[in-house]
């Protein structure tokens, strides 16, 4: 059989360097879509080159950006790819109120671009699309699966949506594979630092080297359902190899507060801490300093909120056979340890 080809949009993110070192350990060939940065944005690829100025044999990159169509079909011509895994996206849900058009230019109409660059280079790759959580938004039924209606509460979720539909448009009208993987949270060391789970673990441990005084955080009520993102990007592969397109949710089936998360983290570090007052006076003290490691900031909260999600990822489970192995707690303490040792801090 000869060798698979994959295209990765997103690849230098989280999701994207999981997704190439579990392709590339497959046997596939991956090219990856790059954005041109004036700094080199490759750090979390950077371990599968031998040398960084050339590609490895089975990786490939190549600057384009979803808001180029000629870019992506200039790439699509070159990689002839088998399967596309469309996970670029302006992908912070704060950000999108800051800049919803952009937002909706990359995340949403990014998809449109890609899906009619595949469809008019007559190939006959498979498409994945990064859906989210966050199309369920103020959430209409608990637990959410892939037939909870959807209620996007910001302008990442509202360009996810018209993402959401595009796919299961062009499946439907031109019989293409497209395919939503509608993912619940999934974080790693590899997570971005400005999202909640990293943010804790990365603070925790400056704050234990002497690096930073506070952690600042918004809404610590918000409910998530927080999987390991290894684990996530085999689901993504499990959809594309199935011999019918369809729509999976993929998640964990539990949810915690943001709270719960700081907790378990802080516990994780050896740090014994005391909780004191409530709302915007809310703090978190080193019990051993009394020094205040932890407040509230109303900066990081959002005009509108994602309370609670959790998913329901029987469909996954009864036909892809895919389950999540790792427990919060297990996933915590990985994270913890690798920021432990980002910061300097010997155990
Ligand atoms: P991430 O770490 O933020 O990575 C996003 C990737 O998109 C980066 O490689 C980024 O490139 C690239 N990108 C951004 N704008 C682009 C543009 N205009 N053209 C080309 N590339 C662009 O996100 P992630 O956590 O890996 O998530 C992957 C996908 O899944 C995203 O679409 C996200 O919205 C979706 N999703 C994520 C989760 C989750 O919990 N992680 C859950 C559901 C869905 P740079 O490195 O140059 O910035
Ligand atoms: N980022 C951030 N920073 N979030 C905070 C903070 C803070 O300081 N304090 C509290 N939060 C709360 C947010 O208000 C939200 O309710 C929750 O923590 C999680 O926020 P994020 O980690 O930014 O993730 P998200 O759930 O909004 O979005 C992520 O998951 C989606 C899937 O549900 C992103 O990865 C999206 O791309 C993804 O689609």
């Amino acid at each position: 059989m000869s060798t698979k080809r994959a295209l990765i949009t997103g690849i230098t993110g989280q999701d994207g360097s999981y997704l190439t070192e579990f392709l590339l350990a497959k046997g596939y060939e991956v090219h990856g879509l790059v954005r041109r940065a004036s700094t080199f944005n490759r750090g979390r690829i950077e371990h599968l080159f031998k040398d960084i100025a050339k590609d490895a044999p089975n990786l490939q990159l190549h600057y384009g950006d979803l808001a180029d169509s000629n870019s992506l079909i200039r790439v699509l011509a070159i990689a002839k790819p088998d399967e596309i895994y469309n996970l670029a996206a302006q992908s912070h849900v704060g950000v999108s109120f800051d800049m919803p058009e952009y937002t909706g230019d990359v995340t949403g109409i990014g998809t449109t671009r890609l899906l009619e660059a595949l469809r008019t280079s007559g190939l006959p790759s498979r498409f994945y699309q990064a859906s989210s959580s966050e199309l369920y938004g103020k959430v209409i039924t608990t637990p959410q699966n892939e037939d909870t209606p959807f209620y996007p509460r910001s302008p990442y979720g509202c360009a996810k949506a018209y993402a959401y539909y595009l796919t299961r448009n062009y499946r439907e009208s031109y019989g293409m594979f497209a395919v939503n993987g509608i993912l619940f949270n999934h974080e790693s060391p590899r997570r971005g630092e400005n999202f909640v789970t990293r943010k804790i673990t990365l603070s925790i441990a400056n704050i234990l080297a002497g690096k930073q005084e506070c952690l600042y955080l918004g809404n610590l009520e918000a409910k998530r359902d927080w999987g390991y993102a290894k684990e996530f990007v085999e689901g993504m592969w499990m959809m594309l190899q199935q011999p019918q397109p369809d729509d999976y949710v993929l998640a964990t089936g539990k949810a915690v507060t943001v709270r719960e998360f700081l907790e378990l983290a802080l516990e994780c570090a050896g740090i014994p801490f005391e909780h004191n007052g409530s709302g915007k006076d809310e703090t978190y003290r080193d019990a051993r300093s009394g020094k205040v490691i932890v407040r509230v900031d109303a900066r990081y909260e959002r005009p509108a909120e994602v309370d609670y999600l959790v998913g329901d990822a029987s469909k996954a489970r009864k036909i892809l056979g895919w389950q999540p192995k790792t427990p919060l707690a297990e996933l915590v303490k990985i994270m913890v340890q690798a920021d432990l040792a980002v910061a300097g801090v010997q155990r």
